[in-house]
């Protein structure tokens, strides 16, 4: 298999894939859902048990994910099946694919409509409107757009059609140029709110709360909150890393570029909380304040800091397009897979599948406002599907994928692959065997 390409396209080096793979993991996950689950969760304990995740189930699959990827050049169904096969394992690996697509399209639903918050605020920004914003008027704000259907909707409808044209005119071109200069730019402004945010007096308060580990205030459904996000947040679980893994340069190792991509993300998040808890206190804010968070506490930084126009613009225009990476990857399996199985055109593909996560978007947006009385299992149809997909479906991906790539695949085959050192070979697969699915089970069977 050693010769075998993508019909997609593949990535120009094995830097080009660093960039895309971790301008799908860089998204609303570390900006907006790590700080307001954090906050939710009591801070400090929550985000250990976080980074532990990031290390013994998030890293070790992810090495699987590029790996089954890679050997197979296949969308993730096809590749399940190829690798499967070469091992002489049964074919019905490839209904993880089938799960994972299905996450896909459940998660941007609600995460399209959250970028549509960062399209309104760019504008916001851009208009001089929250400039010299109080603590309230900025919980108005977020909770009056939240009421207006019509303005979420707009922003909703534009995001989706900016993903679609990426995705329609093939992932290569479009991430590499968005990603390269993006990412850092992000990084850097990230830098600067966490200046702004270490000068004012809330700063100690917020540190420890994001790392005093106190376990009293942790819950199991707390703990497998941060589990599902170390899945969410590195893209896992649902074949999106399997995808962009298939159009990897053969000669590069994966251990070393899936370690680089880990460690980016995770500093993202930090650094982001590091930026948004002391606004928080110093303002008198609630951490707990839900998914408006990032966008109650940020505006009323930007508007008491010198030259905070500009900077609280930049800043929403990087993370809408940290969120359009995202939201691309979330698209790519679908797309690869309707192309190759079915021999789609790209473009047909991405319209028929945008259209149909655009519509599930408006249930999404509808549960602040005109559908906020719909319930499944307790939840609106945001938090339901946010939950669902975090929590459940792409843990659940996470352990067939782990159990798929070190059990059912032969060692050769995957060390074959994977090009790291024996010891690190072999520490890979007694944590993908032993540590990542049992660890994932039982904080499943802790929760029910
Ligand atoms: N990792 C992305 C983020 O943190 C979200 C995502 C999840 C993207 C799953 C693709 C697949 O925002
Ligand atoms: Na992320």
């Amino acid at each position: 298999m050693q010769e075998k390409q993508s019909i997609h396209g593949s990535w120009a080096s094995r830097w080009i894939f660093i960039l895309a793979a971790t301008g799908s993991a860089v998204g609303l996950g570390n900006i907006w859902k790590f700080p307001y689950i954090t906050g939710e969760n009591g801070g400090g304990a929550f985000v250990l048990v976080y980074l532990i995740c990031i290390a013994f189930v998030g890293i070790p699959i992810m090495i699987a994910e590029v790996y089954v990827g890679r050997r197979a050049r296949q969308s993730p169904i096809n590749a399940l099946e190829t690798v499967a096969e070469e091992s002489g394992s049964s074919k019905s690996w490839g209904l993880i694919g089938l799960m994972g697509m299905l996450a896909g399209v459940f998660i941007f639903s609600f995460y399209s409509v959250v970028a549509g918050w960062v399209l309104q605020y760019i504008q916001l920004m851009a208009s001089g409107a929250l400039n010299g914003i109080s603590a309230e008027e900025a919980g108005n704000t977020f909770n009056g757009l939240l009421g207006n259907p019509g303005t979420l909707l707009l922003w909703h409808t534009a995001f989706s059609i900016m993903v679609i044209f990426v995705v329609a005119a093939g992932v290569n071109a479009g991430i590499e140029r968005a990603t390269r200069v993006m990412m850092p730019a992000l990084f850097v402004i990230l830098l600067v709110l966490l200046g702004y945010a270490m000068s004012t007096d809330g700063f100690g308060q917020a540190w420890s709360f994001m790392f005093d580990f106190d376990f009293s205030k942790l819950s199991w459904d707390a703990v497998l909150v941060a589990m599902g996000h170390s899945f969410f947040t590195l893209s896992l679980g649902m074949g999106t890393i399997m995808a962009y893994g298939s159009y990897m340069p053969k000669k590069a190792s994966i251990g070393s570029t899936v370690l680089s991509i880990a460690a980016l993300d995770t500093i993202v998040a930090l650094i982001t909380g590091l930026a948004i808890f002391p606004i928080i206190f110093s303002n008198g804010m609630d951490p707990a304040a839900g998914p408006g968070l990032m966008f109650i506490s940020l505006p009323v930084a930007f508007g008491q800091m010198a030259g905070g126009q500009f900077f609280g613009f930049l800043f929403f225009v990087l993370v809408g397009v940290a969120a359009w990476t995202s939201a691309i990857s979330l698209m790519e399996p679908t797309v690869a897979h309707l192309v190759e199985r079915f021999g789609w055109g790209r473009t047909k593909a991405t319209v028929t599948l945008g259209v149909l996560v655009w519509a599930l978007g408006i249930a999404c947006l509808g549960s602040f406002n005109f559908m906020s009385d719909f319930h499944i299992f307790g939840k609106n149809t945001f938090d339901f599907l946010d939950y669902l997909t975090a929590n459940i479906m792409l843990p659940l991906g996470g352990i067939f994928i782990a159990v798929f790539a070190a059990w059912a695949v032969k060692a050769k085959y995957a060390k074959e692959e994977i090009q790291v050192s024996d010891t690190a070979f072999a520490l890979w697969r007694f944590v993908t065997r032993f540590i990542a699915p049992v660890a994932v089970a039982i904080v499943f069977v802790l929760n029910l």
